[in-house]
């Protein structure tokens, strides 16, 4: 019997389906009942300014960008000119429109003005006390019916939510995934101190955002993670050890296994960083050998080869 590949058959579909919620587009009314006044971001990197963006554009939410590094921002307000031209020049808003857009999104390295929002999304690197820390200091200044989330791929909401002292029942997860403005899928986890009134905001503002949220349980690396990450260690382990080379596994899984990109180029997409703490946090938590990280990781770690966004991974972005 003549085998049919995957990859023709449901390549055009998934390309359709990309297309049609990427280029939904400026949306002139807030969707769905969030009441979400203001939106404050904590990190403008790659997922916290997509965040931004989707969040202004679909929800129509006012939002507060804050990072502590100026480089960042720098970055952040270059990639929101250019992504709104492109769009502009897609046809997905007018030029108007895009202008109102970059209005939406205020850059601001202060911190303090974070109690001027009533619903925050953490999106700061995967570093257990950073996040704990800024959580402490969430609770300290936002209202005290502020929604306190975060964007972890893998930490204890649990963990991080018992920083937020007196505010627990306020911190979820909004779990976006990369690059935002693409993927529709949001995990949705809550800790043990979590209430259903926090989950349902949420869910809602992850709704208005043209999102499609899933509920996972606080365990190591949720759902999506626990799945994909220890899949593209194992393809950096065939790496190490000589299985094959970084085209042949990338290859092999793109046009043999119908997966839309190679686990080493994603892998560089993602950030080795964030690949690497995911991985020891798997470790950690279940003390299972299957999770731990290869050695070839750790060392492109400890060479500040993070992949794209440090121009260097398995990959050359220098050019
Ligand atoms: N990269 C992905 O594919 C992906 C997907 C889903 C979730 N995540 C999670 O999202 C979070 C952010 O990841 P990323 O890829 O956007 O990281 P990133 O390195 O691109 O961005 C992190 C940003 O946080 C800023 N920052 C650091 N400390 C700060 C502080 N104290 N206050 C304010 N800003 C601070 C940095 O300057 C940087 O701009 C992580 O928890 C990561 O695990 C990442």
């Amino acid at each position: 019997m003549k085998m049919i590949s995957p990859v023709v058959t449901t390549r055009p579909r998934m390309i359709r389906t990309l297309n049609h919620l990427c280029f939904r587009g400026f949306q002139t009314s807030a969707a769905g009942r969030h009441q979400v006044e203001r939106l404050g971001v904590i990190g403008a990197g790659q997922m916290g300014f997509g965040i931004a963006y989707v969040a202004a554009m679909r929800a129509r939410v006012p939002v507060l960008l804050i990072d502590n590094s100026a480089e960042s921002l720098a970055k952040a307000g270059k990639f929101l000119k250019k992504l709104s031209e492109k769009d502009v020049a897609k046809g997905k808003m007018t030029g108007e429109q895009a202008e109102e857009l970059r209005g939406m999104i205020e850059m601001t390295d202060e911190f303090s003005r974070v109690g001027q929002c009533d619903f925050v999304i953490e999106a700061v690197p995967e570093i257990a006390s950073l996040k704990q820390q800024i959580f402490a200091e969430l609770a300290m200044s936002t209202a005290a019916d502020a929604t306190l989330a975060t964007n972890t791929s893998s930490i204890s909401i649990t963990k991080i939510a018992a920083a937020a002292k007196g505010r627990e029942d306020r911190v979820v997860a909004t779990h976006f995934m990369n690059p935002v403005p693409v993927q529709r899928g949001v995990e949705i986890i809550r800790g043990l101190q979590t209430s259903d009134a926090t989950v349902e905001r949420a869910e809602a503002l992850v709704k208005a955002m043209g999102k499609l949220a899933s509920v996972s349980e606080d365990r190591a690396g949720f759902l999506a993670n626990r799945v994909l990450i220890p899949y593209i260690n194992e393809a950096i382990l065939c790496l190490e050890n000589g299985t094959g080379t970084r085209d042949g596994i990338d290859s092999i899984m793109v046009n043999g296994c119908a997966m839309p990109m190679g686990p080493l180029a994603l892998a560089d997409f993602i950030g080795l960083d964030t690949c690497l703490s995911i991985m020891n946090v798997l470790f950690e938590e279940t003390q299972d050998s299957k999770y731990r990280a290869s050695a070839l990781l750790r060392r492109m770690v400890e060479a500040g080869w993070l992949g794209k966004k440090t121009g260097r991974g398995f990959y050359d972005y220098s050019s």
